[in-house]
């Protein structure tokens, strides 16, 4: 490996002549789309008719969506150029090729399995290798994973370094794998009760928090030792990829393209959510071992199309291979994160509760902490966002309990953390725009004591965060809307 380089340590930032240390953007806009804000009267219709779960929005009654950087990140020149030149064909097309020898150049697995996003990738994996009774040791766990697994009769065994866990903590790895914990596993329940380990790039659910590159060479190590299948799930990958560069001095010197490479090699299959990374739909599994790609392989043509497509037009298939290459430019990845760190220090230098440091992926407001009078039970993560979204207009997300499903006995397990993400969508928003959510939050945080719980209306039984309802207890949003007014004036 090059030596550290203390010079690259850290991605170039401009100073300003106020001294201020702020993110500029490293591209210019040349296709805009208009947006509205809505008054705050017609948000809270809004968020009512959604039965104030946001993921029930209509995009029109949203200024900043900040629900996911899923399938919304903007596109480059280069990726909508390379659209126009796809190779159509159901079999075989030149288009597939190209993804795939840009997959084999940047993972270094000669074999790949297109699927149609990144769950449909989890599908296969899950079907391929759990079966009752069988766990999956992962860092964390992300909902569309875990429902799979589980749906099979599997068991996820989440193995997260403590530090992952606290909000408050302090930690540049706080998505690393608890090595010690897999070996106890191994002691208690013997090495063929695990149906293969995964990890996590950019853990979601716990604020978009990365695991080193030490780390996983030790979680390496260990599945070497037990022959247990490493699984990356790399649909993160670009924000962990910053985070490795710029806080592991061990990789200071390394290219982007050099980390990527290092983290492929320590594992037996990639498989990725290209809404994610590098593009806004598709997705696939990489795979190193013959024996391995064929007993996924069948599936593909199955559940997915055809295995030159898996369920991916052409031209997302020429998107992604751009994108991925540009992900291996520093310019093009660390522009979210810098966004975050941005929204994530002016939040947390006015006492609202954040996740720190900040990850990838978004800003993670917690909601445990900024609403303490609201318990678990009345889900503060799903009211937090919904009150933010009548203060604003942004549409956050949120996770917590609302995201756990219930225990097959009816009981409902009570999340970890109570979160609520304000995503940043790579090369989406303007500063002006991320400091107006900030502001906003600033306020709400001022008058949070007007906040109160939820109940449901509608609770579905499977993944009920994407489309249950719920009320408010009480009034407490028509005295938000009333405090909006007496502070604000007419103002939007
Ligand atoms: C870490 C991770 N894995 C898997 C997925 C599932 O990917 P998709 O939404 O493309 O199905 C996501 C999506 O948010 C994700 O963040």
């Amino acid at each position: 490996m090059a030596r550290p380089d203390p010079k690259v340590a850290q991605m170039p930032k401009v100073r300003y002549f106020s001294g201020q240390d702020l993110p500029l953007e490293m591209h210019k806009v040349r296709i805009i789309q208009k947006l509205t804000l809505l008054p705050i009267e017609e948000r809270l219709r809004a968020i009512e008719e959604a039965g104030y779960n946001t993921f029930l929005l209509q995009n029109k009654d949203v200024f900043l969506d900040m629900l996911t950087d899923s399938g919304v990140n903007a596109m480059s020149d280069r990726q909508q150029a390379a659209m126009l030149v796809a190779d159509d064909a159901y079999a075989g097309s030149a288009t597939f090729t190209r993804l795939h020898e840009k997959l084999r150049e940047i993972f270094g697995m000669e074999y790949f399995l297109p699927a149609h996003q990144g769950r449909a990738a989890e599908h296969i994996l899950a079907k391929t290798y759990v079966r009752p009774g069988l766990t999956v040791p992962m860092n964390y766990h992300f909902t569309t994973t875990k429902a799979h697994i589980v749906e099979l009769g599997g068991e996820v065994l989440e193995f997260i370094v403590p530090e992952g866990l606290s909000v408050t903590a302090i930690d540049p790895f706080k998505g690393n794998f608890d090595v010690a914990a897999l070996h106890q596993l191994v002691a208690d329940r013997g090495a063929g009760s695990v149906a293969f380990v995964r990890m996590e790039a950019g853990t979601n659910l716990i604020g978009g928090q990365p695991f080193s590159l030490e780390n996983l060479r030790h979680v390496r190590a260990a599945c070497l030792k037990y022959g247990f299948t490493l699984v990356l799930d790399a649909s993160l990958l670009a924000d962990n990829l910053h985070f490795i560069k710029v806080r592991e001095p061990a990789a200071a010197g390394m290219s982007i393209r050099e980390i990527t490479r290092a983290m492929a090699d320590a594992c037996d299959i990639v498989y990725f959510s290209a809404r994610k990374l590098g593009f806004g739909r598709g997705g696939g599994i990489c795979v190193r071992d013959e024996a391995a790609y064929k007993r996924m392989r069948g599936l593909v043509p199955m559940y997915e199309g055809f295995l030159t497509y898996g369920g991916m037009s052409v031209r997302e298939m020429e998107a992604i291979t751009v994108g991925l290459e540009e992900t291996m430019d520093e310019d093009m990845i660390n522009q979210g994160p810098q966004f975050i760190e941005h929204i994530v220090s002016e939040l947390d230098g006015h006492g609202v509760p954040v996740v720190k440091p900040a990850g990838g992926l978004g800003a993670h407001v917690d909601a445990m902490r900024f609403i303490d009078h609201v318990p678990q039970n009345e889900y503060p993560a799903a009211a937090l966002a919904g009150a933010i979204y009548i203060a604003s207009g942004v549409r956050g997300m949120e996770r917590g309990t609302m995201s756990e499903q219930r225990d097959p006995d009816g009981s409902e397990p009570l999340a970890h953390m109570e979160l609520v993400r304000l995503a940043v969508p790579r090369r989406v928003f303007t500063l002006s725009q991320v400091n107006y959510a900030v502001d906003r939050v600033r306020w709400l945080h001022a008058n949070r004591r007007l906040i109160g719980g939820l109940r449901w209306r509608e609770e579905p039984e499977i993944l009920r965060f994407f489309y249950g309802r719920l009320e408010p207890l009480g009034d407490w949003a028509d005295q938000l809307v009333a405090k909006f007014r007496a502070d604000f004036g007419d103002s939007l």
